[in-house]
């Protein structure tokens, strides 16, 4: 008999690691009956789950994408304006797609973004500073892991600052679960985002500014990309930029007011040491829970007796990848030290995932976690002492398969609980 999941179980979300540990024991994928009446194969071991992404017999174009109906709203226009992103892609378009991207997100430019991202995360913590000054207490999620990455995604998109606001309330709507907002907010704000990322193309073709979306709009080699694929790239840059670094900062700073011990240790190793706590976070609380879905176009065998029909729905999941025991000494211990230099050379997590579609923002997330969490954590912080506000355990998570991180975190200064 398959084994049922209810990604939509609070429980699961809030912890599937017993779960995914569970069904690794059945071997590195397992098929699993899904609460939605289908089923997929979960890819749960380190090995195969590397091997499945760098394997073109994984395809990730959605099914039925061709046969799907004509979007009839101006809401289900730009989702489907969204749909034409590059993860759904294979090669050769994806190769295409993705040389033009990589040639505008070079290492250089991401790194001169450094200088914004310290000013927008000292504005933010001043922001935090405010809140608990007037409340006694403040969320971390809404004050400060949502709104970073999303200023940092006006950077890359070259947003005006008069814009970012509006940006930064769509974002929250269109991220938002359809019944938690007053009826009709959610496609207002696709449509919104959509008529807003339109102006932003024409706008950079007339006048180029100096960020990376202009480069991407004025890149002529190959044809460059059209103003379909600039839509699409647009809100690929976002959806993928936010909620991913939202979580990874949301987690990070959860695994750090609980372990006082490991906050010790940073604050007094430096920047290194605040680039191990992120290596960590990542590996031990992976922001994509798991990739997005493939498709076998043949049957596969992946060792171990396991083999995957033609046909089948796949999802890798990197949180359960990421606590494999056979590639992770104790697993579920948050330890940072397994990253820092004199560590014991840990093998890389794969929470950026691998092969093709390897995570073209890694070095973007992984600068604004290293400058966001000594600002607001060290030791020379606004906020010299925070604690956590809410027992962890009960934390809320948002349910699903694909992202993870808790959505919110109440904090009080430390001493004022
Ligand atoms: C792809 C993780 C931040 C842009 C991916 C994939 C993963 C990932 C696992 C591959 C998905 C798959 O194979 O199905 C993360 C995590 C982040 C993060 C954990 C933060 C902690 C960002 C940021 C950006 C970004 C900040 C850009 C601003 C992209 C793009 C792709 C991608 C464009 C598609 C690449 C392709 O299809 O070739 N990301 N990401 N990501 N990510 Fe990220």
């Amino acid at each position: 008999m398959l084994d049922t999941l209810d990604p939509a179980d609070p429980a699961f979300a809030r912890d599937p690691y017993p779960y995914y540990a569970r069904l690794r024991t059945t071997g590195p994928a397992a098929r699993v009956a899904l609460a939605n009446g289908t089923d997929a194969w979960l890819v749960t071991g380190y090995r195969q789950a590397r091997e499945v992404l760098a394997d073109p017999r994984f395809s990730n174009v959605p099914p039925h994408a061709a046969g799907r109906p004509k979007p009839d709203s101006p809401a289900r226009r730009a989702r489907g304006c969204l749909a034409r992103h590059m993860l759904n892609t294979d090669a050769p378009d994806h190769t295409r797609l993705r040389r033009l991207t990589t040639a505008a997100f070079t290492p250089r430019r991401v790194d001169a973004l450094r200088p914004r991202i310290e000013q927008l995360t000292a504005e933010l913590v001043t922001d935090v500073a405010d809140r608990l000054t007037r409340w006694g207490a403040a969320d971390l999620v809404d004050a400060f892991a949502f709104p970073l990455p999303v200023l940092v995604i006006g950077e890359v998109l070259g947003v005006p600052t008069a814009d970012r606001a509006d940006l930064r309330t769509w974002t929250y709507q269109v991220g938002s679960p359809a019944d938690a907002l007053p009826a009709g907010s959610v496609d207002r704000a696709w449509t919104s985002l959509h008529a807003y990322f339109t102006s932003l193309i024409a706008e950079k073709r007339r006048t180029p500014g100096d960020d990376l979306f202009s480069a991407l709009v004025h890149d002529e080699a190959e044809g460059g990309l059209d103003d379909g694929e600039l839509l699409a790239m647009a809100f690929l840059l976002l959806f993928a930029g936010y909620e991913t670094t939202m979580n990874l900062i949301a987690s990070a700073s959860l695994l750090l007011l609980t372990h006082p011990e490991e906050l010790a240790a940073a604050r007094q190793g430096g920047p290194a040491r605040w680039a191990a706590v992120a290596e960590e976070a990542l590996r031990h609380a992976s922001p994509l829970e798991g990739t997005t879905w493939r498709r076998t176009t043949e049957e596969v065998d992946l060792g171990d007796g396991v083999v995957l029909p033609a046909d089948a729905s796949v999802l890798v999941v990197l949180a359960a990848a990421n606590r494999d025991p056979g590639v992770f000494p104790e697993p579920d211990a948050f330890r940072p030290g397994r990253y820092a230099a004199s560590g014991e050379r840990a093998a890389p997590h794969a929470a950026f995932g691998h092969g093709p579609h390897f995570c073209l923002g890694s070095r973007l997330a992984r600068l604004e976690a290293e400058v966001a969490l000594p600002m607001l954590f060290g030791a020379d912080s606004r906020i010299p002492a925070l604690a956590l506000a809410a027992d962890p355990a009960g934390l809320p998570y948002r349910p699903g398969l694909l992202v993870r991180g808790p959505r919110r975190l109440p904090v009080v200064r430390a001493g004022s609980a």
